[in-house]
C-alpha cells in the first residue's frame, strides 16, 4: 500500500496573479507558452536542450545532446566551450563592452564599477598569473575570499584556463579550509588579508596560514589586500595579488574545453560528517544557469540585478557570477552585513543603484521584519520590479511582508527551489506567467520533471506529503561527488529507483503547485545554509569531555532552524562554563555558522532498542513540543523524563 510519508499541515489559499504589464513584456509571458515548453522538454529532452544550447557560444558544436542515464549522464559531448568566454568575450563585440558588469560596494562604503571590458582584462591577467604559479588545466584552486570583485575575477580566470575552483565561504574555520583543501588536493589558495563584516575585520589570511599546517598539497597562496590588516607573508609561498597582477599580460586565450570539463567543486553538507564535494561541469551548468536567470528573473538588457547571497554558496556561484554574466547583466555586489552601519543598508543600496531585481533569503526577510518597516520606508524602492527568495521554505507571513513592504504590491515574487546539487533553479514561478501562492515554489521549470513519491517510490496524489525526486536528468545537475562516485550514487540515486532524490519532503496541491516542507535527512537549514547534524556531532565528540552527542534543529524565529545539542559527558555534570567551551569548540572546528544555540547536558540519550538515537523525540524536546513519537521502543524511558526536566 502507498503510504504518504510526511504529514503536512500548512494550508494557504491566497493567490497573486502577475500584473498584466509585467506579463506583456516578459520573456515567457503566457501559461500556454510555458506549458508547451515544459511538455516539449519532457517528451523530447534532447531536442529541447539541443535547441536551447544555441544560447551559448561554442568553439565546436556538440555531437550528442545527452548520453547515458541517471546517475551517469553526459551532456553536449563532442562540444568545445569556455565558460569565461561566454561570460565575457562574447559581450565585447557590441555595446555591452562598456556596460557595467559589476557594481560593487564595500561595507565601509567604498565602491568600484567594472565594465565588461574591465572585467575581461582583469580575468585575462589573473589567468596568466595562475598559469605562472604553475596552475594547469584540471588543477584545483581554493578561493577563500570576501565579497570583492577579485573573487569573481578569480572564478572566471580559473574557468578561462580550465582550472577547477573550490570556493570556501569566509565564515568557515581554518580546520574546514584544511579539510576541503585536502579533499580537493588544491594546489593554490587565493585569499585576502581580511574582509569587512559589521565593521570588524574577518582575518582570512590568518585562517589560511593555520589551515596550511594541515594541507600539504597547497604550493602557493595569493593574497588580495583588502583591509590592510597585519598578515604574515611566507617567502616563496605567499604573494600579493597586486604584485603579481602588475606585470601580467592582458592577453589570454580561453582554453577550448570539453563540455564535460569540470568547472568547480563546491562542498556542501550531507547526512554524514564529511562534507560532499559537489562537482559541476562546464557546458550544462552554464546553459542551466544562463537560461534560468533569463526565465526566472525575466532579465532584460537594462536591469540592475542584485542577489544578496555570498558567492561562497551555490546561489552566489550561479546567480551572482555565471548566470547573470552569461546574460551580459549588470550585477550589484555588496561586501558586508545588512545592518551596517544601520538596518537600512540594503534599501539604501537599492535606492542608490536603482536596483530592479532583488534576490534574497527568507532568513534575511525575517530579520528585516524584526527590524521594522521604518527602515525600508526611508528609501525609494520604486526601481524594483521583481523579488526573489531562496534557501529555505518562506513562511507565508514573511512572503506577504515582502510583497507588501518591499514589493509594494507591484512586484511578482519568485520563490525558487533548488540545491547545490541541482546547479540552478528547478521549481519556481515564472514571473510573467504564474499566479503565485505565498509559501509555494509553484511549478517546475521547463526541463525539470519532479515527482513526489512514497518511500517505496510510488507517485503520490494531491496534498499527500512525500519525497521530492526528479524523474529526468537536466544539463546543470551535479556529475559526481569529488573523489567519491560511489557516495554520489548512493546518496542521490539509491533511495528511489531511477530517480534523483533531493533529500527534501514536499507535497503537490490540487493545482500541481509544489510545497517544500524541508529536509527529511539529518541536514538542518540554518539561515538558509545547510549543515549536517552529524558534522556538529563529530565536532562535539572530538572534545575531551564529551562522551556522546546528538544534534537536532529546532524552529528559530530568524534563522529558520537553530542548533540544539544534547551532550553526555565522560565524567561529571556539565556547567555553564563547559557549555560556553563546547560552543566555542564547534565554532572553531567548523565556523561561526555552526555555532550551537543550545547545549543541553543529559545523563544519557534516548535510543531505540537497536541503539539508534531517537532524533525525532529530541527534536520535539528541543522545540518544546509534546512528543508525537511512539516511545515504546525507547531503551530507557527515564531518559526522556530527565531530558525534559533539564529544560526547567
Ligand atoms: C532548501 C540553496 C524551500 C531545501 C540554493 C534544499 C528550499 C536546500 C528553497 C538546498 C525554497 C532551498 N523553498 N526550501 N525556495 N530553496 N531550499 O544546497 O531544503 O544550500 O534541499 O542550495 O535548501 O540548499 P543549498
Amino acid at each position: 500500500m502507498t503510504q504518504p510519508a510526511i504529514h503536512s499541515s500548512l494550508k494557504e489559499s491566497r493567490t497573486f496573479a502577475p500584473p498584466a504589464t509585467f506579463s506583456a513584456n516578459a520573456h515567457i509571458s503566457t501559461q500556454s507558452q510555458y506549458e508547451q515548453m515544459w511538455q516539449q522538454a519532457k517528451d523530447d529532452p534532447a531536442g529541447f536542450w539541443g535547441q536551447m544550447a544555441q544560447n551559448l557560444d561554442w568553439f565546436r558544436r556538440f555531437d550528442t545532446v545527452m548520453e547515458g542515464q541517471m546517475p551517469n549522464v553526459k551532456w553536449f559531448t563532442g562540444g568545445k566551450i569556455n565558460v569565461s568566454y561566454n561570460c565575457l568575450d562574447r559581450h565585447l563585440k557590441g555595446a555591452r563592452k562598456n556596460k557595467a558588469a559589476i557594481i560593487w560596494e564595500g561595507e565601509p562604503g567604498d565602491t568600484r564599477v567594472l565594465r565588461y571590458q574591465d572585467l575581461h582584462r582583469e580575468v585575462c591577467k589573473f589567468a596568466n598569473v595562475l598559469k605562472k604559479l604553475g596552475v594547469q588545466t584540471g588543477d584545483r584552486v581554493t578561493l577563500y575570499m570576501p565579497m570583492i570583485p577579485e573573487l569573481t575575477i578569480a572564478m572566471l580566470a580559473c574557468s578561462r584556463i580550465g582550472a577547477v575552483h573550490s570556493i570556501i565561504f569566509g565564515g568557515f574555520s581554518a580546520d574546514a579550509v584544511a579539510d576541503r583543501n585536502n579533499d580537493a588536493q588544491a594546489k593554490v589558495v587565493v585569499t585576502a588579508d581580511g574582509g569587512w563584516r559589521r565593521g570588524k575585520e574577518i582575518p582570512l589570511k590568518a585562517s589560511v596560514d593555520e589551515s596550511l599546517n594541515q594541507s600539504p598539497s597547497v604550493e602557493k597562496v595569493v593574497v588580495v589586500k583588502r583591509t590592510g590588516g597585519d598578515v604574515d607573508m611566507v617567502p616563496d609561498r605567499d604573494y600579493w595579488w597586486h604584485d603579481l597582477m602588475e606585470g601580467a599580460s592582458t592577453d589570454c586565450d580561453p582554453v577550448q574545453l570539453d563540455s564535460e570539463h569540470p568547472l568547480f567543486i563546491l562542498y556542501t553538507s550531507g547526512s554524514t560528517g564529511k562534507p560532499k564535494g559537489v562537482l559541476h561541469t562546464s557546458a550544462g551548468y552554464l546553459l542551466g544557469t544562463a537560461l534560468t536567470t533569463k526565465w526566472v528573473f525575466d532579465l532584460k538588457e537594462d536591469d540592475t540585478y542584485w542577489c544578496t547571497a555570498d558567492i561562497g554558496w551555490i546561489t552566489g556561484h550561479s546567480y551572482i557570477c555565471y548566470g547573470p554574466l552569461a546574460n551580459g547583466a549588470t550585477v550589484v555586489m555588496y561586501e558586508g552585513a545588512p545592518n551596517w552601519p544601520d538596518e537600512g543598508r540594503f534599501w539604501e543600496i537599492i535606492e542608490k543603484y536603482r536596483v530592479s531585481i532583488f534576490y534574497t533569503a527568507p532568513t534575511a526577510i525575517r530579520a528585516f521584519i524584526k527590524w521594522g518597516n521604518e527602515w525600508p520606508e526611508k528609501h525609494d524602492l520604486s526601481s524594483l520590479r521583481l523579488l526573489g527568495s531562496v534557501g529555505e521554505p518562506i513562511n507565508p507571513e514573511a512572503w506577504m511582508w515582502y510583497h507588501r513592504v518591499i514589493g509594494q504590491e507591484r512586484c511578482p515574487i519568485v520563490d525558487t527551489w533548488w540545491q547545490t546539487e541541482t546547479g540552478g533553479i528547478m521549481i519556481s514561478p515564472l514571473p510573467g506567467v504564474t499566479s503565485t501562492k505565498p509559501g509555494s515554489c509553484c511549478r517546475p521549470l521547463p526541463g525539470v520533471v519532479p515527482d513526489i513519491v512514497s518511500r517505496d517510490g510510488k507517485s503520490l496524489g494531491p496534498n499527500e506529503g512525500g519525497l521530492l525526486v526528479m524523474r529526468q536528468p537536466w544539463p546543470h545537475m551535479l556529475r559526481t561527488l569529488y573523489g567519491d562516485h560511489e557516495r554520489f550514487v548512493k546518496t542521490y540515486f539509491s533511495e528511489v529507483e531511477g530517480c534523483y532524490f533531493a533529500g527534501d519532503g514536499a507535497r503537490r496541491d490540487e493545482d500541481g503547485y509544489v510545497w517544500v516542507m524541508g529536509r527529511v535527512d539529518d541536514v538542518i537549514n540554518v539561515s538558509g545554509h545547510r549543515l549536517s547534524t552529524m558534522e556538529v556531532e563529530s565536532s562535539l565528540v572530538s572534545h575531551p569531555s564529551v562522551a556522546e552527542a546528538a544534534v537536532v534543529g529546532f524552529p528559530h524565529e530568524i534563522k529558520g532552524e537553530g542548533i540544539c545539542c544534547f551532550v553526555t559527558l565522560k565524567t561529571g555534570e556539565g556547567d555553564e562554563s563547559l557549555k560556553k567551551e563546547l560552543i566555542q569548540h564547534v565554532r572553531h572546528h567548523i565556523g561561526a555558522l555552526a555555532q550551537p544555540d543550545q547545549v543541553r547536558f543529559a545523563a544519557s540519550l534516548p535510543k531505540t532498542r537497536s541503539g539508534k538515537i531517537m532524533r525525532r523525540l529530541l527534536r520535539d524536546i528541543a522545540a518544546g513540543r509534546e512528543s508525537t513519537q511512539d516511545t515504546t521502543t525507547l531503551e530507557d524511558l527515564n531518559v526522556l523524563a530527565r531530558l525534559r526536566a533539564d529544560e526547567e
